[in-house]
């Protein structure tokens, strides 16, 4: 019935999260509310798993991208499940160290590490380092002779797949401001370098070919383009690269239109590509890399909101307007994203009203959805938006000063507050 299997309506016609009544949640603590359930994103980190223990024989590591959703009880969960991170700035590391990952789980990337950002990270001991450009090799290859250091390195590179779409191509990537390319020789040309230098241990390659994708075909192709790069290394500079990181992009169900695949179902086709190729290139078979974050955190998370006003232009459309927006959920604004929605104090009505859900902000395009179906409602319902677990949070402002709410876990059947909900003083604490 709902997008996520975590998603229920009990007695009182409530929906409830991880068998939580969101009406109690939003009475407890107030709207708009990030609710994520943290049972379902510890069930999905174990598909990833167990994957991977399945096919690959556990040589492998799943690194949760935490730009998805970042916050110290993530990174806590992440740790309990055993679990690698993915981390994109000195801020995302700051927060997982604060929160005591260790810092050896960790894959930093970014496609210009600052100086500052690569001396943090040797200082504390990040596992992995994916460098994405030869300013930032040098720069990291000298931070590193300083502190007497010698980082693992991954090189990003860039496989020449477009998976962005429902097909995709093998070319015509390398524009892209991420990674080496292999079709002009660069990425050979960066592991050359790499190789050669005292202070970097070169150790893998790194790809990641985009972000929602459902086909499992692109990535097979991107783990046999990537063997074959390992082969080009091992024949050029004599270094055979241990490491495999193929990145994320897992697609999520975010409304009745998307059909994900079963995720073992990638892992399987992709390890016995990896081995496939391992076995024909002769190379030993690498440790593998993966980095899911929407897969991760995406289904098992909602938003809830408190609608203020409907408005209703005749024979144009009817608004909702809710105590959020795009501040909170930028993601309609940006990419046209699609969601699904429920009136979580009505949830057993049917859906018979089509609605554009519209936040508060001063700007026309500050919407969640246009010709959402949903229960008929008014001012003081609380809608439900489905499956904003990924870069909702993650990506939320202080756009017109809204202040940003606050997240809540809920686990067996129980809620607790994992970031509180900013305050007006938290809006003028830097201000001078
Ligand atoms: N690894 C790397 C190197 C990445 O750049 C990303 C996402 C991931 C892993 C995780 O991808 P995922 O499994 O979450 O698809 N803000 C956009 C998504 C941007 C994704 C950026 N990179 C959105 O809201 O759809």
């Amino acid at each position: 019935m709902f997008v996520s299997k975590n998603l229920a309506v009990n007695q009182q016609g409530h929906l409830t999260i991880g068998g939580v009544d969101t009406i109690d949640l939003a009475n407890e603590y107030g709207t708009p509310l990030y609710v994520v359930d943290e049972d379902l994103v510890r069930e999905n980190c174990r598909l990833f798993k167990d994957s991977i223990d399945r096919y690959y024989g556990g040589r492998g590591l799943v690194c949760y991208a935490s730009k998805a959703f970042c916050c110290k009880e993530i990174y806590r969960v992440m740790e309990d499940e055993q679990i690698g991170v993915d981390v994109v700035s000195i801020g995302e590391i700051y927060t997982a160290l604060a929160a005591g990952f260790p810092a050896e789980k960790m894959c930093f990337h970014g496609n210009n590490k600052t100086a500052g950002e690569l001396y943090y990270a040797l200082e504390n001991g990040v596992g992995r380092i994916i460098v994405d450009n030869l300013n930032e090799l040098e720069r990291l290859n000298a931070l590193a002779a300083e502190q007497g250091k010698r980082p693992n390195i991954l090189l990003r590179v860039k496989p020449g797949i477009d998976a962005h779409t429902h097909s995709f191509i093998r070319t015509g990537q390398i524009d892209s401001k991420f990674g080496f390319a292999i079709e002009t020789g660069e990425a050979l040309e960066a592991a050359k370098e790499a190789s050669a230098m005292e202070h970097v241990n070169l150790v893998g390659a790194h790809c990641h070919i985009g972000s929602q994708i459902f086909d499992i075909d692109p990535f097979v192709l991107a783990a046999e383009v990537m063997m074959g790069y390992i082969a080009a290394v091992k024949k050029e500079t004599g270094v055979e690269l241990t490491d495999l990181n193929l990145g994320g992009g897992f697609g999520i169900k975010y409304t009745d239109e998307d059909h994900p695949v079963p995720y073992d179902r990638y892992m399987e086709q992709v390890s016995a590509k990896v081995k496939e190729e391992a076995a024909r290139l002769g190379l030993k078979v690498p440790f593998i890399l993966l980095e899911p974050g929407r897969s991760i955190i995406g289904p098992a998370g909602i938003t809830l909101y408190t609608v203020g006003a409907r408005k209703e232009i005749p024979d144009i459309r009817t608004y909702l307007s809710i105590d959020g927006g795009m501040t909170d959920n930028p993601r309609y604004a940006l990419y046209q994203s699609k969601y699904d929605v429920v009136l979580a104090n009505k949830a057993n009505q049917p859906k018979d009203d089509i609605i554009t859900l519209a936040g508060k902000c001063c700007e026309s395009g500050d919407l969640i959805g246009e010709g959402l179906k949903i229960q008929r409602g008014d001012a003081g319902d609380i809608v439900a938006v489905l499956a904003t677990g990924a870069y909702n949070y993650a990506m939320s402002s202080n756009y017109n000063r809204v202040t940003k709410p606050a997240v809540v876990f809920v686990r067996n059947g129980q809620s607790r507050l994992v970031v509180k909900r900013e305050t007006l003083e938290d809006l003028v604490r830097n201000d001078l």
